[in-house]
């Protein structure tokens, strides 16, 4: 494991939570029990996202096969798709789980991911049990984008700013203090008016983006599309590079829209060079879900080492001191237009103050762009 993970120079705070570096494994079969977190906080992870849990009698009945990858021509995967819902597991099997967690890793963020359905009673008794069994933060999840939105949750309630705002004051209400990001989903038109209603409602911060709804293909030899199970599929999740366009144009659009309002980017998230951008565009954290899957835990070490490279090349002393630094390089696309005109006449005033470039063009009008005043 890289030392840099570690030893304190990739820390930031977050919402009065610190994290020993900003990479956070999201929430999904990375961590899904506490084998499996802890052999991420081994790897080196600064914070995990538990699997989303909700109380033990909502029903989750999982489906095989539930996923499915795009392969550049090359062959690399670039996009991946899943059709899973939430942990299957008891929740008393998850407060157990908490507890061990926390305590083998005491230095490292713990955060639950939760969802319920439109019952401020169970919301809240999920979100108490989660701090009382460990969870430094949570996440709302108001974004799974199959399964849950046919019985209300998930993305359903994400596409419903009114439902955000409401479910996250609920949550906020037994947080006693703690973090509480609302995690927001892409499939929508303006990811910032949940993200605004998150906020209304007390969230410390966001996380952006959940998958992208999506079907990754249809099988050509029996014109089924996959992944299929019985002959059939359903619309699903999308992630891995092939998201992280879109990710970052969602996470800039919040944080221009919300200056120093949390936001824990995600999506797509392969390497140490991803996760610079994510803070370049105005995340103080910064997730990857599918990046582990495919790669493992241990890319936590080339991310500590190329976030630090990228620190030291461009100078920057602290994690803190990356986020957002590109925002400010981003206008609308009539600015690029004036920008643009402006450099040209820049250039012919240039052009014109050098003897060789005399008379080429209008010789009255060059002359006159050099007279100062023009009485
Ligand atoms: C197989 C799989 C299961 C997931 N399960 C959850 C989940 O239970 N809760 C949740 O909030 N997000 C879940 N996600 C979404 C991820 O946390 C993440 O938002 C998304 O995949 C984009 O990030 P990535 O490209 O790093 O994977 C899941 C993603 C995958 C691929």
């Amino acid at each position: 494991m890289s030392s840099l993970l570690t030893d304190g120079s990739l820390a930031v705070t977050v919402d009065g939570m610190r994290l020993v570096n900003p990479f956070i494994i999201g929430s999904g079969p990375p961590s899904t029990n506490a084998t499996v977190i802890n052999k991420a906080f081994a790897a080196g992870w600064g914070g995990v996202v538990a699997k989303t849990t909700s109380l033990t009698d909502t029903e989750v009945v999982n489906v095989q096969p539930r996923y499915g990858k795009l392969h550049s021509p090359a062959g690399d995967a670039i996009g991946f798709q899943n059709i899973e819902l939430i942990s299957d597991r008891p929740f008393e099997d998850w407060e157990v789980d908490f507890k061990k967690v926390k305590d083998a890793y005491p230095d490292r963020a713990l955060i639950g991911s939760i969802m319920e359905c439109y019952d401020k009673g169970r919301w809240q008794e999920l979100a108490s049990r989660c701090f009382a069994a460990g969870c430094d933060a949570l996440e709302l999840n108001f974004s799974c984008p199959h399964g849950h939105p046919e019985t209300g949750m998930g993305a359903a309630m994400g596409q419903n700013p009114a439902m955000v705002e409401e479910v996250t004051r609920w949550v906020v209400a037994v947080a006693g203090g703690r973090p509480v990001w609302s995690k927001m989903t892409p499939n929508i038109t303006d990811i910032r008016v949940p993200a605004r209603a998150a906020k209304a409602g007390g969230a410390t911060g966001v996380s952006a983006i959940n998958t992208i709804l999506s079907t990754i293909g249809i099988n050509l030899k029996n014109l089924r599309p996959t992944p299929t199970v019985e002959g059939h599929s359903t619309f699903g999740g999308y992630s891995y590079r092939a998201v992280k366009p879109i990710a970052l144009r969602m996470v800039g659009e919040i944080a221009m829209d919300m200056p120093g309002f949390s936001i824990s980017g995600i999506g797509g998230v392969t390497c140490g060079a991803d996760a610079f951008e994510f803070l370049l565009m105005g995340a103080n954290s910064v997730q990857s879900c599918t990046g582990p899957m495919l790669q493992g835990f241990e890319m936590v070490s080339e991310m500590g080492e190329g976030v630090a490279t990228l620190m030291q090349q461009h100078q920057f002393a602290t994690v803190q001191a990356v986020v957002g630094h590109s925002l400010q390089f981003f206008s609308t696309h009539h600015h690029l237009v004036e920008l643009q005109a402006a450099k040209k006449a820049a250039k012919a005033a240039e052009l014109a103050n050098r003897d060789t470039e005399w008379g080429k063009k209008d010789f009255v009008a060059e002359a006159g762009q050099l007279v100062s005043s023009k009485e």
